[in-house]
């Protein structure tokens, strides 16, 4: 989908959608195509009783009189006082989803709050140009028989607003967001026979163009530095393992790094206590958090970000075979600490031990935050709308639930204490990967991997819950979310971005 930004003009073809505010109030460009069709639009809100521009309503008018355009879609803007950034996406997402399901091919969306809106007409048309490449993301390549009337149809979106350079100018930063998250969900999305350790490092050291540095450590380098945690989880694969840091320097050289670790298991069948087999496939997204590490480190590059920031990601294939590691066995991680692993499915948290010692060993960043699909029970605590955060420090756990709030990424921030921490203490080992009960599983996988961060700020967001959806949300179709980039990109801009 081609998405261009112009000045207000009534299209000769194709659909055209306006905006009404909550009660049915006209904006601007509402009441011109109102004039243009002979009141098509005000006697159309009038025959539906049930339409009440509230957010993401909409009334579409088909064929109308006097106007040689295909159809007029009426959008709900909701309450001015309550008009966002946020809700400009949604609207946009929503719109292609319609204007996919009815065939149209090309669209010219007019926007424009006008000024009983607290926000800028170029700052809503560029965010709606955003939630409409949002929601236009398909995971298609495979998908050889689908007839072309099952396909999405629209080819081209026309902005149109009172400040098209405005919009423009913040679309450029934004379209950069909208390619990072593709990339992101092409990553999570594809089979595990094609994603896996080498492949994923390969699509990682493929970013250099972007002024990325990538360093990718094989086997026997990690084995070098002593990472037998997250070795112990590769050694069942004829998959090599690899670890990947990625380096985007934006900031005063001086300073200190942000750090973002992510868990890459390509496929986890769990290992030596395997997985049963219903929806087992859905493990292929297991290296969901190492793909959001990519994602944000590819969006940081490419938007130019002056922050210094490094993305680590552990690579790991979690198989049983006779070369896998058994339940009991006992590593000893980089940081020295032994770890009795009692059940090879806790493999997350034996991956994260490793990737986030190094990282905090070798760069002594500011603050660490690691995303991963660790537990089934955040599933079971939070369903699909919230991923969990656990933080040993309140500051950098208040500006992610801030900043998740902002861009509809939500976090609900779960408890860390000594409680919890005994119940992973082992009496063969240093710790356990297990507590041995169902109690509190997501706590005691944020435990375990506390034990490995060394006192540095960190976050941890639990994102099995959100990392896939089995159904379409405005900005996000389902699938793979690429749940954690905006959210990781603007706690980045909102509080470590100089000027
Ligand atoms: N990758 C899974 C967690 C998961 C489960 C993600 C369902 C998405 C959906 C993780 O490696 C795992 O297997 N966790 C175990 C931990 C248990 C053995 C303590 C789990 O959640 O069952
Ligand atoms: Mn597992
Ligand atoms: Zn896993």
């Amino acid at each position: 989908m081609k998405i261009d930004f112009g000045e207000f003009a009534v299209p000769a073809a194709g659909a055209i959608i306006v905006g009404v505010w909550e009660g049915g109030e006209m904006t601007d460009p509402a009441r011109r195509i109102d004039e243009a069709s002979g009141g098509a639009v005000g006697r159309a809100i009038a025959a539906s009783p049930r339409f009440g521009g509230k957010r993401n309503e909409l009334l579409p008018i088909v064929a109308p009189a006097n106007l040689s355009v295909t159809r007029i879609v009426v959008a709900g803007f909701g309450k001015p006082a309550e008009a966002d950034t946020r809700r400009f996406e949604e609207l946009g997402g929503t719109l292609v989803a319609h204007l996919n399901s009815v065939g149209e091919t090309a669209a010219a969306a007019a926007i424009d709050p006008g000024p009983s809106a607290g926000l800028a007409p170029g700052l809503a048309a560029a965010h709606f140009a955003l939630g409409a490449a949002l929601r236009g993301y398909r995971f298609d390549k495979y998908r050889t028989t689908e007839k072309p009337e099952r396909k999405p149809s629209l080819a081209r979106l026309a902005l149109a607003g009172p400040d098209p350079g405005d919009a423009r100018r913040a679309y450029a930063d934004l379209a950069a967001t909208a390619e990072a998250i593709a990339f992101t969900r092409d990553l999570v999305s594809e089979p595990a026979n094609v994603i896996y350790p080498e492949t994923l490092a390969e699509q990682a050291a493929g970013l250099t163009s972007l002024g990325l540095e990538v360093e990718t450590l094989d086997a026997e380098r990690m084995a070098a530095l002593g990472m037998n945690a997250l070795l112990g989880v590769a050694q069942g694969s004829a998959r090599p393992p690899r670890l990947v840091v990625m380096r985007w320097n934006g900031g005063d050289s001086r300073a200190a790094p942000l750090a973002f670790v992510g868990k890459g298991v390509t496929f986890d069948t769990g290992g030596i206590s395997i997985k049963p087999a219903a929806g087992m496939g859905e493990m292929k997204w297991d290296m969901a958090g190492a793909g959001v590490v990519i994602g944000l480190m590819r969006l940081l590059a490419a938007r130019s970000a002056k922050v210094n920031a490094v993305g680590v990601v552990g690579l790991v294939e979690n198989m049983p075979s006779g070369s896998a590691m058994r339940p009991g066995d006992i590593v000893t991680s980089m940081s020295g600490q032994t770890i009795e692993v009692l059940n090879t499915d806790a493999e997350g948290r034996l991956v994260l031990a490793d990737a986030l010692w190094y990282c905090q060993d070798r760069f002594k960043p500011k603050l660490m935050i690691d995303l991963a699909t660790l537990t089934g029970a955040i599933v079971v605590a939070l369903g699909h709308d919230h991923a969990g955060l656990f933080a040993n420090d309140d500051a950098v756990a208040d500006r992610l639930v801030a900043a998740g709030k902002a861009v509809g990424e939500k976090l609900w921030r779960l408890p860390l204490d000594a409680a919890y921490n005994r119940a992973i203490d082992s009496d063969a080992a240093d710790v356990k990967n297990i507590a041995g009960d169902r109690a509190a599983g997501s706590i005691i996988g944020a435990q375990f991997i506390e034990r490995f961060v060394n006192k540095v700020p960190w976050a941890h967001l639990d994102i099995a819950g959100v990392a896939w959806s089995k159904k379409d949300a405005p900005t996000v179709p389902k699938g793979a979310t690429a749940f954690g980039v905006r959210l990781l990109d603007r706690f980045i801009r909102d509080n470590y971005e100089a000027g």
